[in-house]
């Protein structure tokens, strides 16, 4: 009897000290899962910032330097040396350079005040189709340039809702943008819309482009997140694009889900709420939980 109750408590004790050696060893390997995510997430994030810095710099030099040429060499012309339609074709380089260098400090500023919950939307009763078909046009010169058909199937009317014009036609024009960007020649952009009985509307933008696995597609939607930030990208751009679209969707209560395929294609779907449904502020507190300032996608 003695000798069994020994035998149990040395099993016991035995049993704690297995235990006790398990627990340390899962925490020895804990620790090390944990410092190894550190270490690449930190590599990742100084990639990131280096990556973000050099394309940046190029964004605002390009231009800038086509400003200062271009100018200069307007200045420094003998008088009448040059003739008025050269005149015009530099001064338009210069138009065209300093609204690009517009284009990329506002897209700046926008993603620094929607992340610090200070924008504000004007909210009135609008005409979708009127904005997108405009901003349709506004892509259709670069869209020819690159051999991309646009194929508009938009009805003949929209249901309204409630909104900020300057703001949708930002959302619209970020995604037909990026259609038409990463779609190679030959290839074709879709938009269509479907409309349900509760009024509410969706808008679908889909391009046959070069398309994005999930993994890319995560960094795309990130400020600055671009699939290819080398210095040497086949594209130009930011990489304020979709976020800037996503934010101001969703200010508008409404929703961007993106969906695509590697090499096949993307799609941006939009979805609007009924202009009874929210209102402008009602979808602000929706976004910013009630406090007015934003819970920060980054
Ligand atoms: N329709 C698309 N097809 C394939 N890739 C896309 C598409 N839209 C976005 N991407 C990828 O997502 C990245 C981020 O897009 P986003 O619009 O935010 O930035 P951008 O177009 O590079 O620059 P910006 O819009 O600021 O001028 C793009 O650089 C591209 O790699
Ligand atoms: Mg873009």
């Amino acid at each position: 009897m003695l000798q069994g109750a020994y035998g149990i408590s040395k099993s016991n004790a035995l049993l704690h000290e297995y235990s006790s050696l398990m627990a340390e060893a899962v925490l020895r390997e804990r620790t090390r899962v944990a410092e190894h995510t550190a270490r690449i997430e930190s590599e990742l994030a100084s990639k990131v910032k280096s990556e973000f810095i050099s394309n940046m710099s190029h964004e605002l030099r390009t231009p800038l330097n086509t400003v200062i040429g271009f100018s200069k060499i307007l200045a420094n012309q003998q008088s009448g040396a040059m003739d008025a339609e050269q005149v015009i074709e530099y001064a338009n380089l210069i138009n065209d350079a300093a609204a690009h260098l517009l284009t990329v400090i506002n897209d700046i500023l926008d993603i620094s005040k929607i992340q610090a919950g200070s924008y504000t939307l004007d909210a009135r009763e609008l005409d979708v189709k009127e904005i997108l078909s405009r901003q349709i046009e506004a892509i259709s010169n670069d869209a020819a340039a690159a051999q991309v058909a646009i194929e508009n199937l938009l009805p003949e009317a929209l249901p309204p809702i409630r909104g900020d014009d300057g703001k949708l036609a930002q959302i619209f024009g970020n995604l037909l943008s990026n259609a038409v960007k990463f779609t190679l020649p030959g290839g074709k952009v879709e938009i269509e819309s479907r409309s349900s009985q509760d009024e509410s509307l969706t808008i679908i933008i889909r391009d046959t482009g070069v398309g994005m696995t999930p993994e890319e597609l995560a960094i795309a939607l990130e400020p600055f997140g671009q699939v290819d930030g080398s210095r040497t990208r086949w594209r130009e751009g930011t990489g304020l694009g979709l976020p800037i679209a996503k934010s101001l969707t969703e200010l508008h209560g409404g929703t961007l889900n993106i969906r695509s395929e590697k090499d096949a294609g993307t799609e941006a779907v939009l979805h609007f709420p009924s202009r009874n449904y929210l209102s402008i502020a009602a979808a602000r507190d929706a976004v910013f939980g009630g406090g007015g300032k934003a819970g920060g996608s980054r």
